[in-house]
C-alpha cells in the first residue's frame, strides 16, 4: 500500500549525505536499486538522481513492523527512510561517492510499489535501444542518461546568465508562422478557423528575430525549439533546439567574439577544459582543399593534396580523363600502411564508390622504394616519383587518389579520411579541437531544382569585395558566412544579414523568386527593412549537439529527454497518429491514402 509524505521532509539527496553527516539523523527519498536480505539485517542500495546511498536495517534499530516492512522491498519501490548516518561498518566502496558511509535506518515508509521493470536500471544499459525508448520514462532513470539530461539542464541555465551579462534579452518567437519553403521540408499545422490554410512550425526564428532587430531590441537569444522534416540521422532530430541569438551594429567579428567566450565559458564550467582563445579559422575553400569537409575534423591529419599537376602528363586514363574533364586528382597518404592488405583496401574502394567515386587508386610505397599499384604502369618512375613527393609519401606509407569533379573528390577523400582514421584509431580521445569555417559560398547550384539555392538562407550577406560577381558569376561570390565546428561536428552556424533593400531584391532574384513571390513568402520582412532595419548578424547552435560531444554520446537521442526514432516517431507515446474523423472534419482535411497505400 502506498503511503503519504503527510509530516515528512527530505533532508538530503542520497549523495548528498556524506561524511560530515556522521551522528546526524537523516531523512532520504529514491528508488530501491537493490535490497539484499541478509537475515537479520537488510541491506538497501537507495537511489536518486544525485547518486546511491546505502541503507542498513536491522530490527534493533528500526523495530519489528519496519523491519518486516523492509523485508518487502523490491527493485524500483519508492521509499523515503530516516535513520542516522555511520561509517561503513562493511568494507567502504570507492565506486560510491557515499561509499565510506550508510544510513541505520529508524524508520520507513514504502511511498510507492513497483512491478519488475521491463529492463533494469543500469549504467551502460545493455538493452536495446528501442526498448528503452518505449519505456523512455524508466531509461530516464538510469544514472548515465541522467547526467546527460543534467548537464543539458545546466548548459542552458550557464548560457542564460553569460548572455544576460553580455545584455542579451530573452524573447520568445512564436512557433505557429507562416510556411517558408526554403530550407528543410516544414511540418504543417492546420488551421480550423481557416479551412485549407496551414501553420508551419518554424525551422529556426530566423525572420522574427531578424525583426526583433528592426525592433530595436539589439541583443537577443532565445533557447529555441525548431522543427525540420527531414531524413534523420545521429546528430539529428524532427524537433531539436537551438541556442538561438541575433545582435544589431554589430560585424562577423562581433559575433564570433561572443561566442567564442561563451563555448570558452561552458567547457570550462562543464568539462573542466581550456579552450585556448581565438579559435582557429579557416576558410571554406581551404577546409574543403584540406580536409574535403566544411566541418573538418582536426584532431588528426592525413590532409588531402592536390596532385594534378604531378599527374598531368601521365597516362593513366583515369587521371587524364578528369583533368581533361576540368576536374582534379588528389589523394591522402596514410602513413606506415603499405602493407595494408588488398582486401582492406578493396573494402576501402567499396567505401568510397559509396560516396560516389567512381573507383579510388592506391599507390602503396615499399619499404625498399619500389611501387605496389593499380596504376604504376601507366607512369614512368620519374613521374611515381614526383607523385610521391606531391603527397609527402615516403617508404612504407600507403597513397589513396580520387580522380573526378573537384566538388566528388572532396566529398569521397573527405569522408575516407575519417573511415581510414577511425578503422585505424588514430583520433585522440579528449581532445576539443574547434574551429570556424567562414566564407562559404553565398549560392550552390541545385541540380534537382535546376537553379541557385542559398547555401545557408536567403538573408545571408555576400562579401563586399564579391558583390559584383552576383551577376556575372553567382556560384564564385562568398558570403559572410560562417559555422563553428567542434571535432568534425557543426555545431553552430550563422552570418551577417543582409539590410540593405536592394541587396535582397537582387539575391531574391538570383534565387528564382520574382519579386511577387518574394513579396507572398517574406512580405512583412521586406516591409519592415522599410523603416530603418539596422546592419545586424547572428547565429544558432544545435543545442543538443553541444551536449552531446560534453558528454561524450554517439546520438543526440541521449541528451534529449524524449527523443524521436529514425522515422521521426516516438516509441513511447506512438506520435504521430491518425485522428478522428471528426478532427479532420473540424478542419475541413479529408485524408487521400494511409500508410502502406501510397
Ligand atoms: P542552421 O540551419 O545552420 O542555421 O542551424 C543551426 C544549428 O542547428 C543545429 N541543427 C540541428 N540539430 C539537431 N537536429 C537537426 N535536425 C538540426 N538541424 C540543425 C546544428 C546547426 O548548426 N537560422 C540559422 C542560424 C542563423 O543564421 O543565425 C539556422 O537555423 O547544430
Ligand atoms: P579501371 O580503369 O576502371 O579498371 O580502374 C583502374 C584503377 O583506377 C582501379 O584501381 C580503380 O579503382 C581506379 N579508379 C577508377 N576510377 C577512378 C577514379 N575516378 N579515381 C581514382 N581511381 C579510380
Amino acid at each position: 500500500m502506498a503511503e503519504s509524505m503527510t509530516g515528512l521532509k527530505r533532508s538530503h539527496r542520497c549523495a548528498e549525505v556524506s561524511g560530515e553527516n556522521v551522528g546526524q539523523e537523516v531523512t532520504v527519498m529514491g528508488w530501491v536499486q537493490k535490497s539484499r536480505n541478509k537475515g537479520g539485517i537488510i541491506f538497501v542500495d537507495l537511489r536518486d538522481r544525485s547518486g546511491i546511498l546505502q541503507l542498513i536495517f536491522e530490527e534493533a534499530d528500526c523495530g519489528a513492523e519496519y523491519f518486516a516492512k523492509a523485508e518487502k522491498l523490491r527493485s524500483e519501490f519508492v521509499i523515503a527512510v530516516t535513520g542516522k548516518v555511520e561509517v561503513r561498518s562493511g568494507a567502504a566502496n570507492p565506486n560510491l561517492k557515499t561509499g565510506a558511509i550508510e544510513v541505520r535506518a529508524k524508520s520507513l515508509r514504502i511511498l510507492a510499489e513497483s512491478e519488475t521493470p521491463p529492463f533494469p536500471i543500469e549504467e551502460n544499459s545493455r538493452t536495446k535501444e528501442e526498448v528503452r525508448l518505449k519505456y523512455r520514462y524508466l531509461d530516464l532513470r538510469r544514472p548515465d542518461i541522467q547526467k546527460n539530461i543534467m548537464t543539458r539542464s545546466q548548459v542552458a541555465i550557464l548560457t542564460r546568465a553569460f548572455l544576460a551579462e553580455e545584455g542579451f534579452l530573452e524573447i520568445e518567437t512564436p512557433t505557429l508562422i507562416k510556411s517558408t519553403p526554403e530550407g528543410a521540408r516544414d511540418y504543417l499545422v492546420p488551421s480550423r478557423v481557416h479551412p485549407g490554410s496551414f501553420y508551419a512550425l518554424p525551422q529556426s526564428p530566423q525572420l522574427f528575430k531578424q525583426l526583433l532587430m528592426c525592433s530595436g531590441y539589439d541583443r537577443y537569444f532565445q533557447l529555441a525549439r525548431c522543427y525540420r522534416d527531414e531524413d534523420l540521422r545521429a546528430d539529428r532530430q524532427p524537433e531539436f533546439t537551438q541556442i538561438d541569438m541575433e545582435l544589431s551594429f554589430v560585424d562577423a567579428e562581433d559575433v564570433m567574439d561572443v561566442n567564442e567566450r561563451l563555448i570558452q565559458r561552458l567547457f570550462k564550467e562543464i568539462c573542466g577544459v581550456d579552450i585556448p582563445l581565438p579559435l582557429p579559422r579557416l576558410t571554406w575553400k581551404e577546409a574543403m582543399d584540406r580536409f574535403g569537409s566544411d566541418k573538418p575534423d582536426m584532431r588528426f591529419g592525413m590532409e588531402l593534396k592536390d596532385v594534378s599537376e604531378a599527374v598531368k602528363d601521365c597516362e593513366f586514363a583515369v587521371f587524364k580523363g578528369a583533368l581533361e574533364q576540368g576536374g582534379s586528382v588528389r589523394g591522402i597518404c596514410v602513413e606506415g600502411q603499405a602493407g595494408m592488405p588488398r582486401k582492406k583496401i578493396d573494402s576501402l574502394v567499396e567505401f568510397a564508390k559509396g560516396y560516389g567515386a567512381k573507383g579510388l587508386a592506391y599507390l602503396s610505397v615499399q619499404p625498399d622504394g619500389s611501387y605496389k599499384s593499380s596504376f604504376a604502369k601507366f607512369m614512368t618512375p620519374e613521374q611515381l616519383s614526383a607523385l610521391t613527393e606531391a603527397m609527402g609519401g615516403k617508404p612504407g606509407d600507403l597513397l589513396l587518389f580520387a580522380a573526378d569533379k573537384t566538388s566528388l573528390v572532396y566529398n569521397v577523400l573527405g569522408a575516407l579520411r575519417l573511415e581510414v582514421a577511425r578503422q585505424l584509431d588514430l583520433i585522440p580521445k579528449d581532445s576539443w579541437k574547434f574551429l570556424w569555417v567562414t566564407e562559404f559560398p553565398l549560392l550552390e547550384y541545385s541540380e534537382e531544382e535546376d537553379r541557385y539555392v542559398a547555401m545557408h538562407h536567403p538573408f545571408t550577406m555576400p562579401m563586399d569585395e564579391d558583390l559584383p560577381l552576383i551577376d556575372t558569376d553567382p556560384g564564385a561570390v562568398r558570403a559572410k558566412a560562417y559555422d563553428i565546428v567542434l571535432n568534425g561536428t557543426e555545431l553552430g552556424g550563422g552570418s551577417v544579414r543582409i539590410h540593405q533593400a536592394d541587396i535582397q531584391s537582387k539575391m531574391f532574384e538570383v534565387l528564382g523568386f520574382t519579386p511577387e513571390r518574394a513579396g507572398e513568402q517574406f512580405g512583412f520582412l521586406l516591409e519592415a527593412f522599410k523603416y530603418g532595419v539596422p546592419p545586424h548578424a547572428g547565429l544558432a547552435y544545435g543545442l543538443d549537439r553541444v551536449v552531446m560531444w560534453m558528454v561524450g554520446a554517439d546520438s543526440i537521442r541521449d541528451v534529449i529527454a524524449f527523443p524521436k526514432v529514425k522515422d521521426a516517431s516516438c516509441l513511447m507515446s506512438e506520435a504521430p497518429a491518425p485522428v478522428e474523423e471528426k478532427q479532420l472534419k473540424e478542419l475541413g482535411i479529408a485524408v487521400s491514402w494511409t500508410d502502406g497505400e501510397q
